[in-house]
């Protein structure tokens, strides 16, 4: 199953009709500055590339387009990979669109994804230690600190301190029957 939806969000595969504002949105050093694997600047090209990779679910690597369900207008993105580690997730907003809880509204939808269709153990997601919105928004989920380390940031040019934070189905589930 390639989409997912919530209350007021849908969740699709990353497409070509999503490259002009992921480059507008990403180009904003204020998102990609909190992310570890997005340079800046970041154009159409760089968006192209992405859709192209990952616009197909498969190897491990699952993203989504994030969309508001009331009028399709585009948000975000949000994404879940496998990693030696485990399963990483990350996820971004353009600005205009911070704090309205759509976050964390996507950010469950993934988690329930992983638990639920792929049957994971856990997942985790790092979050740059002055981005404490980000912090919030994986506790608000379940999540807990594991560990903290440098991290490369490609929009910053450095390595930059990094919370890691596991969630894992157990909490999940408890979470959910709550
Ligand atoms: C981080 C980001 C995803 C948050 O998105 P959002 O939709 O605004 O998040 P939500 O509204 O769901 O939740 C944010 C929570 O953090 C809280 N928060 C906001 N600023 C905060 C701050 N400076 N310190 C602590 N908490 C903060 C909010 O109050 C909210 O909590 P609440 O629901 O209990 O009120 C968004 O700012 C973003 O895309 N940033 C750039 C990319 C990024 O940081 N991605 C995450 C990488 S780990």
């Amino acid at each position: 199953m390639s989409h997912l939806e919530s209350e007021r969000l849908i969740l699709r595969p990353p497409r070509p009709v999503d490259i002009q504002a992921m480059a507008v949105w990403l180009g904003d050093f204020s998102v990609s500055r909190n992310l570890a694997k997005v340079p800046h600047p970041y154009n159409e090209d760089d968006a192209e590339d992405f859709v192209a990779r990952f616009g197909r679910h498969g190897g491990g690597q699952y993203h989504f387009t994030v969309l508001r369900k009331a009028d399709g207008v585009f948000l975000g993105g949000i994404g879940l990979h496998r990693e030696e580690s485990g399963h990483e997730f990350g996820y971004w907003l353009g600005r205009p669109f911070w704090g309205q809880g759509y976050a964390s509204e996507a950010a469950r939808a993934i988690t329930r994804f992983a638990f639920e269709r792929l049957d994971v153990p856990s997942v985790w997601a790092g979050w740059f230690h002055d981005n404490p919105a980000s912090g919030h928004v994986l506790a608000k989920l379940g999540a807990r600190h594991n560990g903290s380390r440098m991290r490369d940031c490609a929009a910053r040019g450095v390595k930059v301190l990094c919370h890691e934070m596991l969630l894992t189905r157990e909490t999940f589930v408890s979470k959910k029957a709550a």
